[in-house]
């Protein structure tokens, strides 16, 4: 009998749960033993690796987040506490993994991997969308939802007043989600850190769409540029004449209820990465892309930076 693990490393997200649950009836029907590791490389160290069962994962479909909880270890990165973590998995018979997280967890697993021999598959989990050989993370669908909530609400006390309303988005250094939400939710102004700026640009139109009837701005922000989104709303104040608010989206992006999108996402991730595992791709990342599901190596994935699809953002220009 085969077993085989599973957890979470670093920002969780709405998709996690249904990928679990997965993974929990997927390796079953196949014959192989599932394990859950809580608390990510920290529960790989600590030895928090329980058998799973049917009724371990029973409704957590519908839950955001994690319920095998995730985690930023700094500790996996030292070669002693990955020796530690070697001798756990070996004390279940554990010999294969499944890896939700982002470049930097799957940078780990490849060290780990290289010193010990634990065969893994990474399924790209970030809401910044920003992992570079996929086109597709888990989580991003779920949290683009929670975003368009939020504008269309904040849309509707903007409308309410004559302000100026510049919402800033999660996203790290990456500009995804701040530009589809842009694009998507017919914003008057987005600024990501892929693209330079200058404020001033805009002043002369905006002015003019003022004179010609437009009562409220909204503005989508990602949180990578290099300008506070104060400032942002401090120009619209002193430079176009407006009142304005700002409003931090902040982890409210990263939860709530899985979307539809996540959850299928989440059920062929699963698949293939466990598929994968067993025809003896030892050391993967399952990605998504225009032709498909594709298994990539850590150096496609992990060690170069992902760029913004040129299609969105010519939109932008
Ligand atoms: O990587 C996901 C993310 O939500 C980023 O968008 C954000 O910058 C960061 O994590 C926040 O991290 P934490 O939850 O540790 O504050």
């Amino acid at each position: 009998m085969k077993n085989i693990a599973i957890l979470c490393s670093g920002g969780d997200v709405s998709g996690m749960n249904p990928a679990i649950k997965h993974f929990v009836e997927y390796t079953k029907k196949k014959g192989l033993t599932p394990f859950l590791i809580y608390d990510g490389y920290e529960g790989l160290i600590d030895n928090a690796i329980y058998q799973a069962s049917y009724e371990d994962v029973a409704g957590v479909m519908i839950r955001g987040g994690t319920f095998i909880r995730s985690s930023r270890s700094k500790r996996f990165m030292s070669a002693e506490f990955r020796q530690k973590a070697k001798e756990n998995l070996d004390a279940h018979n554990i010999d294969m993994l499944l890896v939700l997280g982002g470049d930097g967890s799957f940078r780990g697993l490849h060290i780990f991997y290289k010193e010990h021999g634990i065969k893994f598959c990474g399924i790209p989990s970030t809401i910044d969308n920003d992992i570079n050989g996929t086109d597709y993370c888990l989580g991003v669908d779920t949290a683009l939802n929670i975003i368009k909530t939020s504008i269309d609400a904040i849309r509707d006390t903007a409308s309410s007043f004559r302000r100026a309303f510049v919402i800033e988005t999660m996203g790290r250094d990456c500009g995804y989600l701040a530009l589809v939400s842009h694009l998507t939710s017919g914003s008057e102004l987005c600024l990501i850190p892929e693209l330079k700026y200058d404020l001033n640009s805009y002043k002369e139109e905006f002015k003019k769409q003022i004179q010609n009837g437009r009562k409220y701005f909204i503005a989508i922000v990602s949180e990578g540029i290099k300008q506070d989104s104060q400032e942002i709303a401090d120009w619209f104040e002193n430079e176009i004449g407006m009142e304005s608010r700002v409003s931090v989206l902040g982890h409210i992006q990263r939860g709530g209820n899985p979307s539809i999108y996540d959850r299928l996402m989440a059920y062929k991730f699963v698949n293939y990465a466990v598929d994968g595992l067993l025809r003896g791709k030892d050391e993967s990342v399952i990605c998504y892309t225009k032709s498909g599901f594709e298994y990539k190596s850590i150096d496609d994935v992990a060690n170069h930076k992902k760029e913004l699809d040129p299609e969105l953002l010519s939109y932008l220009n």
